[in-house]
């Protein structure tokens, strides 16, 4: 772990007021774990931009019984089985299904996996979620 620096951040009265008020909803006990949360999430969202490779996970719902539905959902994954690390498949009930896919590949290509992922007709709900792998990331 490297070594804690301490520095002063001067801001609008208003805006330390709102920021106050979201850190306590969200059960931060102090504004600087609050502030290195945030600027993390703007380092991930940078990964990403930068096309880098990153970690991710992508989620569907689907109704297995649709005609040839799961056919184009391995199909799309197998077109991306190098980013790919693993996929979980969950029966939710007699017909639904629910798939969460783990990513790890260049941002740009992993965004594609998803929307034609997303794209496919019937799919009845496609989630995304960004992550990174951690390693650049202190
Ligand atoms: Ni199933």
């Amino acid at each position: 772990m490297s070594k804690l620096v301490r520095f002063g951040v001067s801001l609008e009265e208003d805006l330390l007021v709102k920021f106050d008020k979201h850190i306590k909803k969200n059960k931060y006990t102090n504004r600087s774990e609050a502030l290195r949360d945030m600027i993390r999430e703007e380092l991930v969202k940078k990964e990403w931009t930068e096309n880098k490779e990153v970690t991710g996970a992508i989620t569907l719902v689907y109704d297995h019984h649709t005609r040839e539905l799961v056919t184009k959902v391995l199909d799309v994954q197998h077109d991306y089985h190098t980013c790919i690390l693993s996929t979980q498949h969950i029966h939710l009930d007699h017909r639904n299904c629910f798939e969460i896919i783990v990513t790890k590949g260049r941002s740009k290509e992993i965004e594609e996996l998803y929307q034609k992922l997303k794209a496919i007709k019937n799919v009845k709900h496609a989630g995304f979620m960004m992550a990174t792998k951690g390693k650049d990331l202190p």
